[in-house]
Parts: C-alpha cells; sequence; structure tokens
C-alpha cells in the first residue's frame, strides 16, 4: 500500500522530525518522510534526518534576502519535486507568507510548545509558569496566516509542579510532543478524503 508523502520542515535539533521518521518506520504508518528540508545550512536535524535514510537538504533562506516568498518558493518546489502532499513544521522558525500557508491550506501541520490558544509564540514554558497555569503542554494545529492561530487537531497535557523551572517544563513537554506528533500527523493523514492527489492542488485553480 502506498503512503502518503510527508516533508518536514526545521531549522534546528530536529528531535521533533526524528520522532517523526521513527514512528514512519512502522509498517501500519499512513505517512512516509519524503524529504527534510532546513532553511539553515547547520542544521544538526539534517545529518539527523539523513543517518535515519531520509533525503534531507538545505535551502538556506539567506541568499534571498528579504523575499520570503521567494526562499518559500524554492521550498515549494522541493516539496512538490518529493512528491510530498503534506507539510509538518518541526521546529521551524520563519513565519511563513500566504504564499506556502494557502498554497498549502489544510495540508500543513505544526508542533507548538503550550496549549494553545493559550500562549501563542516564543517563550512558552516561562509564560505558562508565570501566569500561574495549573497545566501545561502541546498542541499540533493547522497552519493559517496567523502565527500559532490554525484550528488544534491534538493536544497533550501535563500538570505544572512547585518548583518547576522553563527549562524543566520544556524538558517535559519536548516528550510528550515526542508521542503527541506522530500520533496526530498519522491521524489527520489518515483521516483525508480518499483520491488525495498526490500533488497539491494548483494554487491557480479557480475557486
Ligand atoms: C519544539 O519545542 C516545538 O514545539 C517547537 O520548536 C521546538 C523544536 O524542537 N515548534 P526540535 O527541533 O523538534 O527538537
Amino acid at each position: 500500500m502506498s503512503r502518503t508523502r510527508v516533508g518536514i520542515l526545521i531549522s534546528g535539533t530536529g528531535s521533533n522530525m526524528e520522532a517523526l521518521i521513527r514512528a514512519a518506520q512502522a509498517d501500519d504508518c499512513p505517512y512516509e518522510v519524503a524529504v527534510v528540508i532546513s532553511n539553515r545550512p547547520d542544521a544538526v536535524g539534517l545529518d539527523r534526518a539523513r543517518a535515519l535514510g531520509v533525503a534531507a537538504i538545505a535551502i538556506d533562506h539567506a541568499p534571498f534576502g528579504k523575499d520570503r516568498e521567494a526562499h518559500e518558493r524554492a521550498l515549494d518546489a522541493a516539496l512538490r519535486e518529493a512528491g510530498c502532499a503534506y507539510i509538518a513544521l518541526a521546529g521551524y522558525m520563519r513565519v511563513l507568507t500566504p504564499f506556502l500557508v494557502e498554497g498549502w491550506a489544510g495540508r500543513m501541520v505544526n508542533i507548538h510548545p503550550s496549549l494553545l490558544p493559550r500562549h501563542p509564540g516564543l517563550d512558552t514554558h516561562r509564560k505558562a509558569i508565570e501566569a500561574g497555569d495549573a497545566e501545561a503542554g502541546c498542541s499540533v494545529h493547522l497552519v493559517t496566516v496567523g502565527v500559532d492561530e490554525g484550528p488544534v487537531l491534538a493536544q497533550a497535557r501535563l500538570p505544572i509542579r512547585p518548583g518547576e523551572t522553563p527549562e524543566t517544563l520544556a524538558e517535559r513537554v519536548l516528550a510528550e510532543e515526542h508521542r503527541l506528533y506522530p500520533a496526530a500527523l498519522s491521524a489527520y493523514v489518515a483521516r483525508s478524503p480518499a483520491g488525495l492527489p498526490s500533488d497539491p492542488a494548483p494554487r491557480s485553480a479557480p475557486g
């Protein structure tokens, strides 16, 4: 049975990327990781992906200067070339323009280290502790133009303990991320409509 091809975008360590790749090694996983792309050529995650047998390339944003869309056109071309039907962001540290977000609407997911809609943006663990939240966690959500605003597909939650620091909380949440993301991506891919085209619909199509 052919599996749905997913491209993963990273900028750094790639621990969530690794969790997604390892989950895809199971025979019954509905997706396979077709390519990993980093906007940073020095991202540790690139070597991690290659060590796991996955094609990994850098498409550096720097040469594109302020033209974010031109960089995204290069990403888009590489993802299509690899036959991807979905994109999973995994620590991809650039805000995307409508070009990529709308071109892949409903086909791009992200993991965020908070219980969205609480604490979008950066420094989520400090924010959760300082707000006196009883719980923290992580969210897998669809990517829309508003940063961290897309519909939530799945969450994992854990209690914030007395004396918790942003560092201890980050470690505990990250372990949850590694469980949640592969499960949520598998579930999302598996319930996609039958007859999913191998390539996203052309953006120029009317309607
Ligand atoms: C994770 O905390 C994830 O939730 C956030 O960026 C971090 C990426 O870590 N979006 P890693 O590169 O997957 O280790």
